[in-house]
């Protein structure tokens, strides 16, 4: 891989960091530290006094650990973003920030098996240490599921027809590379629209390789729970599914969006929204950095 390359550009740094409402002697969490270039903003804006922890399951973003008395780096999964908190002696926060999906960084070790635009294994795992990979979902689900995959997490308009390409192929030769999986994929797809379509087909196993959904869940369910009266949740998602689970979450208390009310009819929820719009890249931002395109940036406060 290509160690010149910068690891990731932050994306929504100032909105996002300014969302946190970083105060003196406050207690701060990024779940997803990637690049350390959220993390770098918020210890700027914090005193002595404040603690910043930052999680990420890839052992690859050690590497960017920031050598600061106020920080500590989790190598975990922000599912279990609670019990590591407790770990530490740290039972409530101040403002946790969530940058979704995957770092450049990613894409761009050939290595990995995130991107079409090169060879190698069809791996896509985050966490190099957990067990499935995207070679393994491709050889193993069932025709059924993989469609499923593909329809919710892609949603792709030919999904079946992907799956059963798959299981076709399979049966003759296991898919083990990137080339393998490409060889059975990219002929389904018309060459104008290839390169997005193929991004959704890569989107899809992704999620599903790194249960990203049943992580995003638990996280937001943690948070609402470790997060102090007044405390912030700030979170950019990528695509509509992550998105439409935070907006659920910030408006209703729960992923799914169901509203609960009292007695008298009062809506139950543990958030007040701070920025009723989504907030999105300016056009600046996204002529330089093209990754943040899809963002969508939500803020909200505990009640
Ligand atoms: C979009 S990048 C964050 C970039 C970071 N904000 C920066 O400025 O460099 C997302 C990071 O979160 C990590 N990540 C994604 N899902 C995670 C999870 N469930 N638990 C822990 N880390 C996760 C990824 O490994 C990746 O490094």
């Amino acid at each position: 891989m290509n160690e010149d390359k910068v690891y990731h550009v932050p994306v929504l740094l100032q909105a996002s960091v300014d969302g946190m409402n970083i105060r003196p002697g406050g207690v701060y969490v990024d779940v997803t530290f990637g690049g350390g270039g959220h993390s770098r903003e918020i210890l700027r804006r914090m005193d002595d006094t404040a603690h910043l922890y930052g999680f990420d399951q890839d052992e690859d973003a050690e590497r960017n650990i920031i050598a600061d008395p106020r920080f500590t780096f989790v190598r975990s999964n922000f599912r279990y973003l609670r019990n590591f908190l407790r770990y530490y002696g740290c039972e409530e926060v101040d403002a946790i920030l969530a940058d979704l999906g995957v770092s450049s960084h990613h894409f761009d070790d050939s290595e990995r098996g995130f991107s079409f635009r090169f060879e190698g294994k069809l791996d896509m795992r985050m966490n190099k240490r957990s067990g499935l990979t995207a070679a393994d979902v491709v050889n193993t689900y069932a025709e059924e599921r993989l469609a499923n995959i593909f329809h919710l997490y892609g949603e792709l308009k030919n999904s079946r027809r992907l799956a059963s390409a798959l299981v076709k192929a399979r049966t003759r030769t296991p898919i083990a590379t990137i080339d393998d999986f490409l060889a059975v994929v990219r002929p389904l797809f018309g060459r104008e629209r290839e390169k997005k379509e193929l991004a959704k087909v890569f989107q899809a196993l992704r999620i599903e390789v790194n249960q990203e959904m049943e992580a995003l869940k638990e996280m937001l369910s943690d948070a609402t729970r470790v997060l102090k009266p007044g405390g912030r949740l700030v979170v950019i998602t990528y695509h509509s599914l992550e998105d439409r689970m935070v907006k659920n979450l910030m408006r209703a208390g729960n992923t799914e969006g169901r509203i609960e009310k009292d007695f008298f009819g009062n809506v139950q929820a543990p958030f007040r929204l701070v920025n009723n719009k989504v907030v999105t890249p300016d056009d600046d931002e996204q002529q330089r950095n093209p990754r943040s395109r899809s963002a969508k940036l939500r803020i909200a406060e505990k009640n």
